[in-house]
């Protein structure tokens, strides 16, 4: 099983989605993350995203920062999107409707009902943002993580 996780800069939000779903598979499971920009492309994680992931116990440091290519679509089983914006990106280069069924919200994906369907872009924002973001994909990728072992 696959699963690539997809934001816009691939430095913030789904480097730490990558790091926190890992952490709760095993090793079997393959687990990457992506950009739909390029304007990263080779930088570690936002150093904000590699502390408050350091803090939970969650090592992305050796992250590096890739943009998503139409491969991925045919790679990858499933490819969980932090906003709207990154879903709409991903579903415009699904060639076939098996590519774009693999593409999901994170938060809806992980069984999320509440008001909230997309991961803020905490990028401007201040510390606190980031760990709120980490505590939103911790309980996303509990809920995936659970979801994927119990099949
Ligand atoms: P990410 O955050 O999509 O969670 O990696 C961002 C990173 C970079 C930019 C915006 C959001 N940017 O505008 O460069």
């Amino acid at each position: 099983m696959k699963i690539l996780m997809l934001c816009l800069g691939n430095i913030c939000r789904s480097p730490l989605a990558e790091g926190i779903l890992r952490s709760k598979l095993p090793e079997d499971f393959e687990i990457d993350s992506a950009g739909t920009i390029s304007y990263h492309e080779g930088k570690k994680a936002d150093h904000r995203s590699i502390k408050i992931a350091q803090q939970y116990g969650i090592d992305i440091s050796n992250h590096r920062a890739r943009i998503i290519t139409p491969k991925d679509l045919e790679d990858y089983d499933r490819i969980f999107c932090m906003d709207l914006e990154n879903y709409k990106d991903a579903v415009s280069m699904a060639s076939t409707e098996e590519q774009w069924q693999k593409i999901g919200l994170i938060l809806n994906e992980a069984g999320n009902h509440g008001d909230q369907i997309e991961v803020p872009d905490p990028y401007w924002s201040e510390m606190d943002a980031f760990d709120n973001v980490y505590k939103m994909l911790d309980a996303a990728c509990d809920s995936i993580a659970k979801n994927l072992t119990s099949k």
